[in-house]
């Protein structure tokens, strides 16, 4: 697919709860192989554009189309390109990090589920939890095992909803590294995030959500034109609060 043939393309979503008109009228396309942040305060609308796209909620009208299927009259070819991992997550508490996965691997009909299960525990640095039950993991652990278990199988396209809230600075630059990863192999993205950093480190393009419309939408450098040029001003540069929390715990993500 080209740019003429984006892998997500979206013309005039509307959706209303009730009274409550969430979305009216939404505009945007996905490039293949891009990774595309979709930003908006609480309530903007983020989780129900997701939704429709993974054929879980239907639009009110408008149309959506994921791989050049069509969500609304192609749901089942829609389902077969795609995986999300959802704003919570979406594990089994009372199976082992590695059982998940191997049950992911099977509900998805790929060959030797163990050796799926092994492969993505190591990526994701959870081999030695891989045998413990999910109820003792971290919220970083969780959120690393339910982004590894909607990779079971490397869809063509990743819907991810907030994926690194409430994670850790280091566990959220793992997810970071895992997500441009993908990209690199020709995974197409569409993620949403509250966090402005998240969006400038990740995305190709960048749009925001408000009041039920897109409105702003393209690159990190286009965005910024939109703006006056900063005042330069030349102080000392002091290390982030970031940096300083990254340093001093350098090392320590075994001991989770
Ligand atoms: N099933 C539902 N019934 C009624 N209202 C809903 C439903 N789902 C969402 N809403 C409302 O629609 C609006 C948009 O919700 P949505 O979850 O899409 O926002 P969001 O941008 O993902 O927000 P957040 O950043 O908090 O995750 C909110 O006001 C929410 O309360
Ligand atoms: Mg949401």
């Amino acid at each position: 697919m080209t740019a003429d043939h984006p892998t997500i393309r979206v013309r005039g979503l509307t959706k209303a709860y009730g009274k409550l008109e969430v979305l009216r009228g939404v505009d945007f396309d996905v490039a293949p192989g891009s990774i595309f942040a979709l930003l908006g305060s609480n309530g903007a609308g983020k989780t129900t554009v997701v939704r429709i796209l993974a054929t879980l909620l239907k639009a009110d009208a408008g149309t959506a189309a994921v791989g050049g299927f069509d969500v609304a009259t192609q749901p089942a070819r829609v389902r077969e390109s795609i995986s999300l991992t959802g704003q919570f997550a979406a594990v089994d508490e009372i199976l082992s990090g590695r059982e998940n996965l191997v049950l992911v691997a099977r509900l998805r009909h790929l060959r030797n589920p163990g050796a799926v299960a092994d492969g993505l525990l190591d990526r994701f640095s959870l081999t030695d939890a891989g045998a413990r039950r999910v109820s003792t993991y971290s919220g970083g652990m969780r959120r690393r095992l339910d982004i590894a278990m909607s990779l079971a199988g490397s869809p063509p396209v990743i819907f991810l909803d907030e994926p690194t809230a409430g994670l850790d600075p280091s566990a959220r630059l793992e997810v970071w590294q895992t997500v441009r990863g993908f990209a690199r192999q020709g995974t197409t993205v569409l993620l949403t995030t509250q966090y402005l950093d998240e969006a400038e480190q990740l995305a190709d393009r960048i749009a925001i959500l408000h009041q039920g419309r897109i409105v702003v939408n393209g690159t990190l450098g286009e965005l910024k034109q939109l703006l006056p040029p900063a005042r330069i001003e030349y102080v000392q540069k002091q290390p982030t609060l970031e940096e300083i929390f990254l340093a001093t715990i350098a090392g320590g993500r075994e001991q989770e």
